[in-house]
């Protein structure tokens, strides 16, 4: 086999942009492996990339093969690629774009696939799993006893979110319409709180510790979030900022997720223990990439949402 299916874009645009392209399979450079892709899975901010709209921070040459999160097995092994063979089933966060039938990977970026659930479904893990670990434990840190705010628990990020704040031991209040309530619940949500159905200020018992804001708001809801969290509180976004008020004495960041296999390898142990679940909303073909775009973008898309090639 020489050549493979990949999804790429060649110019900035919606979703029709998306193409299924035959190109030569890719060679493993020193210190690489090849990875045969059982799965990568959709992110939104992947659709921010295809519109054009992160070539200010995160240029790419096209045309671009898409696909940041890959779970896959070892066909082939680069010179010096340490500590995988071939037949070994991983899972990583890559630049190399994973939307296709193989994908060339840093040996050092990827970490053993989880055993306990099956391979494709690790494709969710990597970068909404890491946007979460980063949200909870570095910038929000959360701690047992703190009312924690998830607003967005349905999302793809949100599922782990809300998992990783209740295993910090933390109370957690989550935001969540109908379709993703029970999802919600069952990942340990304290109180779902429908965000369809008036203010959330209007929900809440109380200040919280810290928010963490998963959603694109507009600026009147982000203000209306601001005033939930006590002083000395946080509150950390990984979408619009929010500005506590003034004099409020609440610590605001943005942040924006890195790449971190050792955090990825304490995830991949938390779901063999059984602590983290993944909230798999869809399974779709990579012929299927541009529909699943459009589908998020007209937010019909929850949880997370896994492509196979
Ligand atoms: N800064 C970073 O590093 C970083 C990293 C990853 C993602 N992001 C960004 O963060 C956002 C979330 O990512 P994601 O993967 O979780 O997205 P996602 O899976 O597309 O999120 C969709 C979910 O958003 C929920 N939602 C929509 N409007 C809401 C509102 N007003 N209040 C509460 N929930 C609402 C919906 O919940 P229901 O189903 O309950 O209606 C839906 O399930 C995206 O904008 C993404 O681009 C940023």
């Amino acid at each position: 086999m020489t050549t493979m299916k990949a999804a790429r874009i060649h110019e900035f645009g919606d979703f029709s942009v998306i193409r299924h392209d035959t190109v030569p399979l890719p060679r493993p450079a020193p210190g690489e492996v090849l990875v045969e892709v059982a799965a990568t899975s959709f992110n939104p901010t992947e659709a921010a990339l295809r519109a054009g709209m992160l070539q200010g921070f995160l240029p790419v040459d096209l045309p671009h093969t898409l696909g940041w999160d890959v779970a896959g097995t070892v066909a082939g092994t680069g010179t010096g690629a340490q500590g995988f063979a071939v037949g070994d089933r991983v899972v990583g966060w890559l630049d190399s774009g994973a939307a296709a039938e193989y994908v060339r990977a840093p040996a050092a970026v990827l970490v053993p696939a989880p055993e306990a659930i099956p391979l494709a479904n690790a494709a969710a893990l990597p970068l909404a799993g890491l946007t979460a670990w980063q949200a909870v434990f570095e910038h929000g840190k959360a701690a047992a006893g703190q009312r924690v705010l998830v607003n967005g628990a349905g999302g793809g990020t949100g599922g782990f979110v809300t998992q990783l704040a209740k295993y910090a031991g933390a109370e957690v209040l989550a935001t969540a319409g109908a379709r993703s309530a029970g999802a919600v619940r069952r990942q340990g949500a304290d109180q779902v709180i429908d965000y369809t159905a008036g203010p959330v200020a209007a929900s809440l018992d109380g200040p919280v510790d810290l928010l963490l804001n998963l959603v694109p708001l507009s600026s009147r809801d982000a203000a209306a979030l601001a005033p939930l969290v006590r002083p000395g509180g946080r509150v950390v976004s990984i979408a619009t900022p929010i500005e506590p008020p003034a004099g409020a004495e609440v610590t605001a960041m943005h942040m924006v997720a890195r790449n971190d296999p050792a955090q990825l390898g304490e995830l991949v142990r938390l779901v063999e223990a059984g602590a983290v679940a993944i909230d798999i909303s869809g399974s779709r073909p990579l012929s299927d990439l541009a529909d699943v775009h459009r589908l998020s973008e007209a937010g019909l898309t929850r949880g997370k949402v896994v492509i196979i090639p």
